[in-house]
């Protein structure tokens, strides 16, 4: 049912834990099944340097919120920001479409700590909430409202 690329980022998941003096945090939960994750980045000119990932969750929300750090990794918030939860179940080789739910959560909570670096330099997240609050409410973590 799962790809071997899902099994292992389940059975050795990449950048577990959380990045000390952390630029932007951001926190998601899904509540129909109660999952929860926190991702948290180190950012230096525009680049995400490091990113780390605590997740309460399923196997298919480990192996996403694993991907999701190695995919954004290096890149720009800019470009973090295009990673869409589709783009991370691909790297994976695929989820099954019962667990396409958990890459959602990967995603959000990607874009969550990255609007959180942005409210804390006071730049304007608007854009993000949007996407943060589009269609099924994830637990609106690092939200003001
Ligand atoms: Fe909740 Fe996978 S079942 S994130």
């Amino acid at each position: 049912m799962y790809s071997e690329k899902v099994m292992d980022h389940f059975s050795n998941p990449r950048n577990v834990g959380e990045v000390p003096d952390a630029d932007g945090i951001g926190e998601v939960g899904n509540p129909t099944c109660g999952d929860i994750m926190r991702f948290s980045i180190k950012v230096e000119d525009g680049v995400i340097t490091d990113i780390k990932f605590k997740t309460f969750g399923c196997g298919a929300a480990i192996a996403t919120s694993s991907m999701a750090t190695e995919l954004a990794k290096g890149k720009t918030l800019e470009e973090a920001l295009q990673l869409t939860n589709k783009a991370v179940a691909e790297a994976l080789d695929g989820l099954p479409p019962v667990k396409m739910h958990c890459s959602n959560l990967a995603a959000d909570a990607l874009k969550a700590a990255i609007r959180d670096y942005k409210h804390r330099r006071g730049e304007d997240t608007s854009e993000l909430d949007s996407v943060l609050c589009a269609g099924e409410c994830h637990g609106c973590g690092g939200h003001d409202h």
